[in-house]
């Protein structure tokens, strides 16, 4: 595929409009934007008002939609605070560390209903690092391990998606859930429409 050169992001306003550009049509060219969110240097000035936090749960804050062709939210991560064993609809997931570190266990595709996952790989993303995952690689857990420092990372998913499944890591025992969004645009959402269902 033909890329375009690009130069190094210099802010996050800069990201999202590369992302407006390179999402106008249909194809994504995971490596170029692999690439680009992790040329971005994570500036928390430009992210803190996104970042809005829970006391018991990882949070889901959209920053932009980009026209109905991706999702692009930060989640802040507590105190160990994690995710379940999930999938992701068939869309394409990035995820970049802004602030902190995240384990990213991957778990091949669940085959049976009553079979223990088997990991496939596990890794401790660092800052301004970005992980790529979709059905194709398999499921993923996400966990800020730390008991004393918070973790923020930047999502992106395309197409944007608001259901997925979880996963018993024992069993193989899939359930379907719905997505929400604890901020919208860093305006905090009603509480009933935020309260997570079960996907941390
Ligand atoms: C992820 O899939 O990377 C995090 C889970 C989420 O979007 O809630």
């Amino acid at each position: 595929m033909e890329r375009t050169e690009r130069k190094k992001p210099q802010s996050l306003a800069d990201v999202i409009q590369t992302l407006h550009q390179l999402f106008a049509g249909d194809k994504v060219d995971v490596e170029e934007v692999q690439a680009l969110l992790e040329s971005y240097q994570s500036d928390p000035h430009e992210w803190l008002k996104y970042a809005k936090f829970d006391q018991y749960r990882y949070t889901r804050n959209l920053v932009d939609e980009g026209n109905g062709k991706f999702n692009l939210m930060i989640l802040c991560w507590g105190e160990g605070h994690g995710s379940s064993i999930h999938d992701h609809a068939d869309s394409h997931c990035f995820l970049k560390i802004l602030q902190g570190q995240l384990k990213e266990t991957i778990f091949n595709w669940p085959c049976d209903e009553k079979k223990e996952l088997t990991k496939k790989n596990e890794t401790i993303l660092q800052e301004n690092q970005c992980a790529y995952i979709s059905d194709s690689i398999g499921v993923h857990r996400v966990e800020n391990t730390s008991h004393t420092e918070v973790a923020v990372s930047l999502h992106l998913y395309i197409p944007p998606f608001d259901s997925c499944h979880c996963f018993d890591e024992r069993s193989g025992h899939k359930k379907k859930v719905r997505l929400t969004f604890t901020s919208k645009y860093g305006e905090k959402m009603p509480l009933a429409n935020s309260v997570s269902q079960e996907n941390n």
